[in-house]
């Protein structure tokens, strides 16, 4: 029986530190808001103007999880990435990482899904592994959202929850008993419109309009919207769903996890689903004081900095879960 097991995490961060008293001086914003609601202290940015990308990011990231898993890009034979920020409408960041790796001619795939994106995409690499199909799965998530952000007044209800970064893991086959024991996966598309960037795409259309001055994209249109209300009583819902559905398909209970993961949405989210389920403070990793929420990396950060942490160590149960955009959401449970 093949199983998949996390055989190295690694996350690179933008060294610039943005402070909520930093976004206060461009915004009407201050610290005390942002803590009180999400818990973010501060965030990491690329340098303005500096045009890094989410695959850059990703490619520092997957250099410091190859490092870890003690192997080399020639290994991987699957590349996975997660971004809701991508260098290109199209093609997708995965070719990108495959040509700056030197990856032989191996496939690539992005994977949308936004929040949930880094669980949506571990998902797949633990299907495509033990379907046999692959040894060595390359799995990013990484963001920019800093170069898109409104900072303005207008989208101070958006712009101080997100940061930029990167999480990367390897993904290998084993025949040990251990490993990625239950994943779920879910959305609901009647919500789509609560926290999305529509633009671009082919529903505002498509022409040469757009490149004149009054080309009618809006600042709702062109930047992140959310209905922030909506999304945090739809995330305190479907995380314990998800998660209760996780642990029964295993056949555990809440007090078998030795360490929850959670997306790092919103720290009042985290707090929320941790008192629902009953996990203790030291059983929970969060680390969005920091960073942020850098939607598809931050479960990938949050792993890299816990294992670094001793915070995960093998034969541990690792619980991770994501709520985002779409809305989508789901859980992996791992035996690590
Ligand atoms: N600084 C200061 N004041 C602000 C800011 C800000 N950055 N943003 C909004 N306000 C003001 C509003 O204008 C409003 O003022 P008013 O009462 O005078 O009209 C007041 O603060 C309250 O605004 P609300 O939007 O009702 O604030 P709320 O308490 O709902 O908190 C928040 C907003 C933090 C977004 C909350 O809804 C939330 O936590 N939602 C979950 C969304 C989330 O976590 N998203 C993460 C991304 S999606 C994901 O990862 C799942």
């Amino acid at each position: 029986m093949i199983n998949s097991i996390i055989t190295g995490v690694g996350h690179y961060v933008p060294e610039r530190i943005v402070t909520n008293y930093d976004l206060a001086e461009v915004m009407d914003t201050n610290d005390e808001w942002i803590q009180e609601r999400t818990g973010i202290i501060e965030r990491r940015h690329i340098e303005p103007g500096s045009k890094i990308t989410s695959t850059e990011l990703g490619v520092k990231a997957a250099e410091n999880a190859l490092k870890d898993a003690g192997i080399t890009a020639q290994d991987v034979d699957f590349i996975l990435f997660a971004t809701l920020s991508p260098d290109y409408y199209f093609p997708g960041n995965g070719v990108l990482v495959q040509k700056a790796l030197g990856c032989k001619t191996i496939g690539a795939m992005d994977i949308r899904n936004q929040c949930s994106g880094f669980v949506y995409a571990l998902s797949t690499a633990d299907a495509f592994i033990k379907a046999g199909k692959y040894k060595n799965i390359l799995v990013i998530g990484a963001e920019v959202h800093s170069f898109g952000l409104d900072m303005s007044d207008e989208g101070r209800g958006v712009s101080v929850i997100f940061g930029d970064g990167a999480g990367a893991v390897v993904v290998s086959a084993t025949t040990e008993d251990r490993g990625i024991i239950s994943t779920n996966m879910h959305s609901e598309g009647e919500y789509a419109e609560e926290l999305a960037v529509l633009f671009p795409g082919t529903k505002l259309g498509w022409s040469d309009e757009i490149l004149k001055d009054d080309h009618g994209i809006t600042k709702k249109e062109l930047y992140p919207h959310m209905n922030g209300n909506y999304v945090f009583k739809h995330a305190v819902t479907r995380f314990p769903e998800s998660i209760q559905e996780a642990l029964a398909d295993a056949n555990l209970k809440p007090e078998d996890v030795d360490l929850f993961v959670p997306h790092q949405a919103n720290l009042r989210i985290s707090q929320f689903v941790q008192r629902q389920l009953g996990f203790p403070d030291e059983k929970v990793f969060n680390n969005i004081q920091k960073y942020g929420n850098t939607t598809a990396a931050s479960i990938p950060i949050a792993l890299s900095e816990a294992k670094a942490a001793g915070k995960i160590n093998k034969g541990d149960t690792v619980l991770i879960t994501a709520f985002g955009a779409g809305f989508t959401w789901g859980s992996v449970l791992i035996k690590w």
